[in-house]
């Protein structure tokens, strides 16, 4: 059983994509031990309790430095037996000790085609209207393996979404939520469970 401990600070879609992938049989041998929130106002803890997966608060400001904040997140996931941590919407950075820990065991879901629009303040709604502002013809999400540089670390899956001429950074947001991140989230932590993804430097393989 591979135990997966969640990252969210905000509505958690992508959690409950992740839940609904458990509960439908698409995650096979995999269980949601944790979900931790960096805020305790995110509705992603409601949906946490609704599904009766145990969950916890640990805002950074509560921590004096960034390696107290690390140590929190460390004891939280190896008390929950945590195999594979995946920031779903999380907005907080963690430190290198976190890092090091979990190297090759951290997924984030950033919501465009890494390298563009992402890097330090492209999050949320930002990245989708930097698209619009430039005028790409397809933007998108993309999984990839957690390094210390914002939404650096080898790229797991990208998908493709088309921008529509009457599109809003609103409409984009929620095409590409639909059409991309609640799909290929849940498909890279399958890959993962199923032992098929290989890292080498910065390429991800994706074996048969
Ligand atoms: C999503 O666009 C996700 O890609 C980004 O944060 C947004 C909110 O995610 N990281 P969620 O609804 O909290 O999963």
């Amino acid at each position: 059983m591979l135990n997966l401990g969640i990252l969210v600070s905000g509505g958690g879609t992508n959690l409950q994509a992740i839940i609904d992938s458990i509960e439908s049989g698409y995650l096979k041998d995999c269980s949601i031990a944790v979900v931790v929130s960096s805020r305790s106002g995110a509705f992603a803890l409601e949906r946490a309790k609704k599904h009766n997966i145990p969950s916890i608060v640990i805002s950074r400001k509560a921590y004096e430095s960034i390696e107290a904040y690390d140590d929190a997140l460390i004891q939280c996931f190896e008390s929950h037996g945590v195999g594979l941590v995946v920031m779903a919407g999380f907005l907080t950075m963690v430190g290198e000790k976190f890092i090091e820990k979990y190297r090759g065991r951290i997924m984030n879901i950033h919501p465009s085609l890494i390298p563009s629009f992402c890097g330090k303040g492209y999050y949320g709604i930002i990245p989708h209207q930097k698209a619009l502002e430039y005028g790409v013809k397809i933007t998108g999400a993309t999984v990839h393996f957690v390094e210390p540089e914002y939404d650096s670390g080898p790229i797991i899956l990208q998908k493709a979404v088309e921008v529509r001429d009457d599109d809003t950074p609103e409409t984009l947001q929620k095409r590409v939520m639909e059409e991309a991140e609640w799909k290929i989230l849940p498909q890279a932590i399958k890959l993962f469970s199923e032992g098929r993804l290989v890292l080498n430097g910065r390429k991800v393989t994706i074996t048969d």
